[in-house]
């Protein structure tokens, strides 16, 4: 069975937006796993914008799933990392101007800096997982740096339409095919929905999916009926 990672970034971004205690993703990681989770992810970003170190201690803390901690290759954070020992970390390339994760790590290319964040969690016994594109050179170098599993990026499959989607698939599979090979766990992630993830899913040797976005947005859609009403009851009892 697939494993479901449910990332609560997205939570914690509504939140910022208006700097309060509100929606809380750590209350929303414990819904997570109520609904099925197999895995919380969160993403500590250097600029700070959505988790905070507080939800990384208090995740940490109270996830009963595994938790998957996302950073940068960034000795601030891999220092957070190995102190929060989270079952596993997750490390993506990161600059301040994107949106979104955009574009998988740089193994091949930046092997050093990518080497020396491995070598720091595994010695704190946290299973390490690389963000790469869908490209053999990147599976290879993630797998001669001795990462436990790559995360292949869904980002340009899940934006491609009708015959590219198709052809971003094969790439998906085909580095899906390499990195187990190599004996890496595969995972993948970005971009996935309720439309376009059982392509992904049915992927050979495909352990764990990582999924935010939509799965926020949907908890918006299913809940909004019922936060209305739970408001408009209140009002009603102060003027019926
Ligand atoms: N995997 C990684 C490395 C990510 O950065 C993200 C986005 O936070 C996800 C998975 C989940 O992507 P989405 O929010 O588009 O489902």
């Amino acid at each position: 069975m697939i494993e479901l990672g449910v990332n609560v970034d997205h939570v914690a971004t509504v939140r910022q937006a208006r700097r309060t205690y509100e929606p809380d993703p750590v209350i929303a990681a414990a819904l997570a796993e109520q609904g099925g989770a197999d895995g919380i992810t969160f993403h500590l970003r250097e600029d700070r914008r959505h988790i905070q170190d507080r939800d990384v201690a208090l995740l940490k803390q109270t996830v009963t799933v595994k938790t998957n901690l996302e950073i940068a290759c960034a000795q601030e954070v891999v220092e957070i990392a190995c102190a929060t020992q989270p079952d596993w970390a997750l490390l993506v390339p990161e600059s301040r101007e994107e949106v979104t994760t955009e574009g998988g790590l740089d193994v091949a290319g930046d092997k050093g800096r990518v080497q020396a964040a491995i070598e720091q969690l595994k010695a704190s016994n946290i299973l390490v997982s690389l963000f790469i594109d869908p490209d053999s050179t990147q599976v290879e170098a993630a797998s001669s740096l001795g990462a436990d599993a790559v995360e292949l990026h869904t980002g340009p499959y899940a934006l491609a339409k009708g015959n590219h989607q198709q052809a971003e698939l094969q790439r998906l599979r085909e580095s899906g095919g390499t990195a187990s090979k190599a004996g890496l766990r595969l995972h993948a992630g970005h971009g996935l929905n309720y439309h376009n993830v059982r392509p992904v899913a049915a992927i050979d040797n495909m352990i764990e999916l990582n999924i935010g976005h939509s799965i926020v947005s949907r908890a918006v859609m299913v809940g909004m009926k019922e936060a209305v009403s739970q408001m408009r009851q209140i009002l009603d009892l102060v003027s019926p």
